[in-house]
């Protein structure tokens, strides 16, 4: 009797000590909220007692979810910055996406969008896409669309060249077979322009065996290249068969045809240029 007269005693004191503000309000011993009318108390057991303690009312309690939502939509905005930032060292390549596809060959932009939305398959099959055909048609810029929609979506991607990945696994550090193996963090590889590479010993290896790792890792890869049909099944040198047929195995071919864009732009301009300085 004695202790409940104690507890009385400081739910008495506590309910003094926090008057009620903001429009709140009590209805005997519990405080509501002024604004959603709902209790800012409630009874727990405390050591056997009923005990009230104070708890958040209704808009508190969706305030609190709001900001945690808020936290976690900004969580994982940075995490996509972060992806983006390591999966185009080629930075000019970031502003390549869908929404910027003048359409000009539908058949592969619908190929490429649908690779995306097909990627959770794709990968578990550890199939890519071969995207051949002559200069300037936009391969290199449907591959960026690719990694950025899959970026978007918190795809760890990576794009780059055999060139570049020569640069980076030549450098001093860990041996390279490791950091090939490494390459396993990104659930995409793209390696644009196969074939542009300098003809040598070490890139010729070096082609093969990071094409090779990704087939191990049961990884996909996606390849551009300026090669032709023709040349990717029969390479008119012995030694790329081997990384061609692997690719072939691994990726679904899709010819890029149309006209070279980099020329019609050079066109454009020059006719540009021409009429403002010879009329
Ligand atoms: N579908 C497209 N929509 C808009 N611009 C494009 C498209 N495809 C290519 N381009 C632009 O045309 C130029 C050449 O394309 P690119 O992807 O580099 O060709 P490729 O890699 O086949 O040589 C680039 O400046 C690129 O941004
Ligand atoms: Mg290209
Ligand atoms: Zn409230």
């Amino acid at each position: 009797m004695e202790l409940q007269g104690l507890w009385n005693q400081i739910a008495d004191r506590a309910k003094a000590a926090n008057p009620p503000k903001d429009g709140d309000y009590y209805e005997g011993d519990v405080l509501y909220c002024g604004r959603c009318r709902t209790p800012k108390t409630s009874v727990v057991d405390l050591m056997g007692r009923p005990t009230r303690v104070f708890c958040l009312c209704r808009c508190a309690r969706e305030a609190r979810d709001r900001a945690e939502a808020e936290r976690r939509e900004r969580e994982r905005l940075d995490r996509i910055d972060r992806l983006r930032n390591t999966a185009f060292p080629d930075r000019e390549l970031m502003g390549c996406g869908f929404d910027r596809d003048d359409g000009a060959n539908p058949r592969l932009s619908r190929l490429c969008r649908r690779y995306v939305e097909q990627f959770e398959a794709m990968k578990a099959q550890g199939k890519g896409l071969l995207l051949y055909g002559p200069v300037g048609t936009g391969k290199t810029f449907l591959a960026a669309c690719i990694v950025n929609a899959l970026t978007d979506r918190g795809v760890p991607c990576l794009m780059t060249s055999f060139a570049r990945l020569g640069n980076l696994l030549s450098g001093p550090g860990p041996d390279r077979q490791a950091r090939i193996d490494e390459l396993a963090r990104f659930a995409l590889l793209v390696v644009d322009d196969l074939a542009a590479e300098r003809d040598t010993e070490f890139m010729n290896e070096l082609v093969y065996t990071v094409i090779d790792a990704r087939y191990r890792q049961g990884l996909p890869i996606i390849v551009t290249t300026n090669l032709t049909g023709e040349e990717l099944k029969n390479p008119a040198q012995v030694k790329r068969q081997r990384t061609y047929s692997r690719l072939l195995e691994m990726c679904y071919p899709a010819e890029v045809a149309g006209k070279d864009r980099r020329k019609a732009r050079l066109q454009a301009d020059y006719l540009g240029l021409k009429a403002r300085l010879e009329t």
